[in-house]
């Protein structure tokens, strides 16, 4: 990306040699993830120019001084590497861990000399990276690429809000509103976590599908007649847990008015700053909702990646649903256009 609301396009980026801590590692799927489209239209504001992608798996290709991980190691990359010392690590928020604020680092440069910035300290779009070991979780050989990408941002993040931020239980109703990756890794998760029913939202009849496929028992479109439509499936009361997977305050209304007294909407989606949400004062007090949001799954990737990675390696978990196809990097921006319109699921570009 060279500005903001450019096409972003494909060149020659000069990495830095792994110091030490630092790995390198050369790519070999990432997924286009709603967080990039943010970098290209400016709902986030990273300095430029700029290497997307944060959201990938690849092998360790050669390992600084003082690094544990072997060449040729498979990792999944982690845009939220802990730094294990400040108070929110310290105190079992890892996800909230303080040195991980910047949307971008500064790391490598063009062949003109200008210093190059990578997302969330990534920059997984590319045949290669470097980063801190840190933010490199080995995973068994042999997952599917595609699939093993999604685990480093959509996947973990959708399973994480539902097991760790919502804690959903069996027989429970839940609402997913938006299905995307994150939303269908959502949908997967629940299902896993046996509730019923499971009601998939999103304002693209397409979705419907792949929202089935996902483990939904029901699809419906966000339109006026939603918290109808909710309340006539779940006794007139609304769903135990809402989860909002756009990252807009309508929809963060939507989530609201879908859930029922006392239940919980859990706010997915990154949302603008400037994008106000408005709810009565009386409403919050009487439906004794609880509203929240899960920062990356509210989860430790360190754990949970391996644990994720072996439900797949075994079968117990399918993303295959999640995967739309996979494209080339010479391909990447015009499969940012399909996300952009909400065409399928993810699109993982393979190297
Ligand atoms: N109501 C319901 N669904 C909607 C609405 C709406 N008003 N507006 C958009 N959607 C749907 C889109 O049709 C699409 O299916 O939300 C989905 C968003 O999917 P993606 O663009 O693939 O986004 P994803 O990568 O899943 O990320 C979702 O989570 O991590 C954050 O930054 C990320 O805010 C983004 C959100
Ligand atoms: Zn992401």
């Amino acid at each position: 990306m060279r500005g903001r609301g450019e096409t972003p396009t494909v060149e020659e980026v000069r990495l830095p040699a792994p110091g030490p801590g630092e790995l390198r590692v050369r790519i070999r799927a990432a997924g286009l993830c709603h967080s990039d489209l943010a970098m290209v239209n400016g709902t986030l504001a990273p300095a430029y120019p700029l290497v997307l992608g944060h959201e990938a798996t690849g092998v360790v290709a050669e390992a600084g001084p003082a690094t544990r991980l072997a060449v040729g190691t498979p990792v999944v990359l982690n845009w939220a590497p802990a730094c294990r010392d400040c108070w929110h690590c310290r105190h079992g928020e890892p996800w909230l861990c303080a040195a991980n604020t910047a949307p971008s680092v500064a790391r490598g440069e063009t062949a003109a000399g200008e210093s190059v910035q990578v997302t969330l300290g990534l920059g997984a779009l590319a045949e290669e990276v470097v980063v801190p070991e840190r933010a490199a979780v080995p995973v068994p050989a042999g997952l599917p690429p595609a699939q093993a990408a999604l685990l480093g941002c959509a996947v973990l993040t959708g399973v994480g809000a539902v097991r760790n931020t919502a804690r959903v239980g069996a027989g429970e109703s839940v609402a997913v509103i938006g299905l995307g990756g994150v939303g269908l890794a959502v949908l997967t998760a629940a299902r896993r976590a046996g509730a019923s029913p499971i009601l998939a939202v999103d304002v693209v009849e397409a979705k419907r599908e792949l929202a089935l496929a996902a483990g939904a028992t029901d699809f419906l479109r966000s339109d006026d007649t939603l918290g109808r439509e909710v309340r006539a499936r779940t006794d007139g009361r609304g769903v135990d847990h809402a989860f909002e997977c756009v990252g807009r305050s309508a929809t963060i209304r939507a989530a609201w008015r879908a859930t029922r007294r006392g239940g919980a909407v859990t706010v997915v989606g990154m949302g603008a700053k400037d994008d106000l949400l408005s709810l009565s004062a009386l409403d919050i007090f009487h439906s004794a909702r609880t509203l929240r949001s899960s920062v990356y799954g509210s989860t430790d990737p360190d754990r949970e990646v391996p644990e994720l990675a072996a439900a797949l390696a075994a079968g117990d978990l399918d993303l295959a649903p999640l995967v739309s196809g996979t494209v080339s990097l010479a391909e990447a921006p015009e499969a940012l256009d399909r996300l952009a319109r909400g065409e399928g699921a993810r699109w993982v570009v393979t190297f």
